[in-house]
C-alpha cells in the first residue's frame, strides 16, 4: 500500500496541507489547486498508517463528506475505487472501504438539515470535509462534533474550501479572518491556500480548465480563480456606475441620457408583484447588438386588497396596476402600437384560492411568460450585463428616468447565509425584475484581456497617425 502511495506526487502546497497536525485543517480557497486529490490521498495514508493497535480494537475510522451523493460518488468513491484497488474492500451499501489492518474510509453527504441523522451517534477519528464552503455553518459543526474518539489515533477535521457558498461566513472567519469565539482555541486552526496556479499536473495537462476559470463571471472569476474572499461582501451590484459626465458617451456610467428608441428596435417588459411589498414594471428595448436598455419604469406601492397605508392613501390593488400598466403602453409615444413581450416572477401565475396576478393582468391585455427563477445564473446575468468593455461600454443601461432602479441597485447588500445572492429583505424589487429580462436574453461574461508583451519597434500605422 504504502509503496502504492509513494508513487504519486504531491504538488508543493499539498505537501504543506499533508504535514498539517492541528485539529481544524483548511486547503484550498480557490479552484482547481487539487483540494479533492489530496484529501483522498491523506485519507488513504492515515487509513494506512494507524491500523489497528492491538487484535482487539478497530483501526482509524476516517469519514469523507461532500454535500451530495452524487458529489462524493463521483469525486470520491470513483476514485478511491481504483487508487484502493486490492488494498481494501469496499462496501456498496455501506459506502465503506475496509482495510486488513482494521482501519475504516466511511462516506457520507449533508445535503439538508435532515441529513443531521448521519452523523448522531456516531465517531470518526478524522474527518475530511471536501467544498465545506457549501454547506452551512451548523451543519459543519454537526459533522465536527462526531469526531471523538478515547483512543491514541489522531482526531481532526480536513476542510477543503472555495468562496462562496452557505457556510463562507464561517470557514473565512476561522481560516481566512482567524478571527475565533471563546469556545476556539486559535492555535488548533490551520490553513494553506492552493489556487490553480499551485497545480502543475492540472495546468500543464488541462489549459482548458485554467480557460474556465478565466471566462467566469467577475466576481466568480475573483473568487475562484484569485482566492479572493472579500468579494462576497458589501454591496451587491458594486460595479454599477452613475456617472452624470458620461451620460450622452455611455462610456464608463450604466446611468445615462434618455434618447427616442428607433422604432425597429423591440419593447419588452419586465415585472415584479412584491408581494405585500412595491410592485417594479420596467420596459426595456433592445439594439442591434444585443444592448439593453431600460427605458421607463413603474414602481409603487401595491397589494390585492387596495388597503389604506395611514395618511398617505390607498395602497394599488392588481387591477389598478395593470390597467395603468396598459395605459402607458397605449398612450406613450415610444410603446402605442408595439408588440410588448413581458416576463415576471413566476408565482404571479399562482393560482391562491382566487385568480392570479397573471390572470389579472390578461384582463388589461397584460401578457406575460414565467421568467427564469434560479436567482444566482440570474444575478450573473445581470454582472455580466454591467460588465465594461476595455472601451468602457456596458450591455445593459438605465435611462436617468429610472429613479426606483437607480436609487435601489446600490443599496442592495449580499445575504449574509448564501453569499452569492443579495439580501431579498431589501428593497429589490427593481433588481428582481432585472434579473429576469437578463436571464431571458443571456450573455456570456466579457473575457478577461489577454495583455500582450510591447510590440517590437515601432507601430507601422505610425505614419498614418497612430493606432488610436
Ligand atoms: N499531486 C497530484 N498528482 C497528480 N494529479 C493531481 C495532483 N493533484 C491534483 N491532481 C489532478 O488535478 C486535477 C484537479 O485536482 P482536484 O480535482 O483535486 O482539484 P480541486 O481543487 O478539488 O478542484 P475543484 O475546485 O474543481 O473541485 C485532477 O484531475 C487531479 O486528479
Ligand atoms: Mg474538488
Amino acid at each position: 500500500m504504502a509503496e502504492r502511495l509513494l508513487t504519486f506526487e504531491p504538488t508543493e502546497k499539498q505537501l504543506k496541507f499533508l504535514q498539517m497536525n492541528v485539529q481544524h485543517c483548511g486547503y484550498g480557497g480557490a479552484r482547481g489547486g487539487g483540494k479533492s486529490w489530496v484529501l483522498r490521498f491523506k485519507a488513504a495514508m492515515m487509513a494506512n498508517r494507524y491500523g489497528r493497535p492491538n487484535p482487539w480494537s478497530e483501526g482509524i475510522k476516517i469519514c469523507i463528506v461532500r454535500r451530495t451523493l452524487v458529489d462524493v460518488r463521483n469525486n470520491h468513491i470513483i476514485p478511491m475505487k481504483v487508487l484502493l484497488n486490492g488494498l481494501a474492500k469496499f462496501n456498496q451499501a455501506e459506502r465503506t472501504f475496509y482495510f486488513p489492518n482494521g482501519a475504516t474510509i466511511h462516506f457520507e453527504y449533508y445535503d439538508n438539515d435532515n441529513d443531521e441523522t448521519h452523523f448522531q451517534g456516531v465517531e470518526y477519528d478524522v474527518i475530511f470535509i471536501d467544498e465545506a464552503t457549501q454547506m452551512k455553518e451548523e451543519w459543519l459543526h454537526t459533522i465536527a462534533a462526531s469526531c471523538r474518539g478515547v483512543n491514541d489515533f489522531p482526531h481532526r477535521v480536513y476542510y477543503t474550501c472555495n468562496p462562496g457558498g452557505e457556510g463562507h461566513q464561517y470557514i473565512k472567519r476561522i481560516f481566512i479572518d482567524r478571527i475565533y469565539k471563546d469556545n476556539e482555541e486559535p492555535d488548533q486552526y490551520d490553513f494553506v491556500q492552493a489556487k490553480v496556479t499551485d497545480n502543475k499536473i492540472l495546468m500543464e495537462n488541462d489549459p482548458n480548465y485554467i480557460n474556465f476559470l478565466r471566462n467566469l463571471p467577475p466576481k466568480k472569476r475573483k473568487a475562484w480563480l484569485d482566492g479572493d474572499w472579500d468579494i462576497f461582501e458589501g454591496q451587491f451590484f458594486d460595479e454599477f456606475t452613475n456617472d452624470s459626465d458620461h451620460y450622452d458617451d455611455h462610456k464608463w456610467t450604466h446611468v445615462i441620457n434618455p434618447f427616442v428608441p428607433p422604432k425597429r428596435w423591440p419593447i419588452m417588459r419586465s415585472f415584479d408583484w412584491g408581494s405585500y411589498r412595491p410592485f417594479s414594471n420596467g420596459w426595456w428595448t433592445i439594439n442591434e447588438d444585443g444592448v439593453l436598455f431600460r427605458i421607463m419604469e413603474l414602481y409603487g406601492v401595491q397589494h390585492s386588497a387596495g388597503d389604506a397605508i395611514p395618511n398617505q392613501g390607498l395602497k394599488w390593488p392588481a387591477d389598478k396596476v395593470f390597467s395603468e400598466i396598459a395605459r402607458i403602453e397605449r398612450e406613450h409615444p415610444w410603446l402605442a402600437g408595439k408588440q410588448i413581450t413581458g416576463v415576471a416572477d413566476p408565482a404571479i401565475f399562482i393560482e391562491n384560492g382566487g385568480i392570479s396576478i397573471a390572470e389579472t393582468a390578461s384582463k388589461y391585455g397584460i401578457f406575460f411568460s414565467p421568467g427564469d427563477n434560479k436567482r444566482i445564473p440570474g444575478w450573473d446575468q445581470v454582472h455580466n450585463r454591467l460588465q465594461f468593455d476595455d472601451y468602457g461600454y456596458a450591455r445593459m443601461y438605465f435611462f436617468k428616468n429610472c429613479k426606483d432602479t437607480i436609487r435601489t441597485l446600490p443599496l442592495l447588500q449580499h445575504d449574509k447565509n448564501i453569499v452569492e445572492d443579495l439580501a431579498s429583505e431589501d428593497e429589490d424589487h427593481c433588481a428582481d425584475e432585472i434579473r429576469y429580462m437578463a436571464q431571458s436574453r443571456p450573455v456570456e461574461p466579457l473575457v478577461e484581456r489577454v495583455k500582450y508583451l510591447p510590440m517590437y519597434g515601432a507601430d507601422p500605422l505610425d505614419m498614418f497617425g497612430g493606432t488610436q
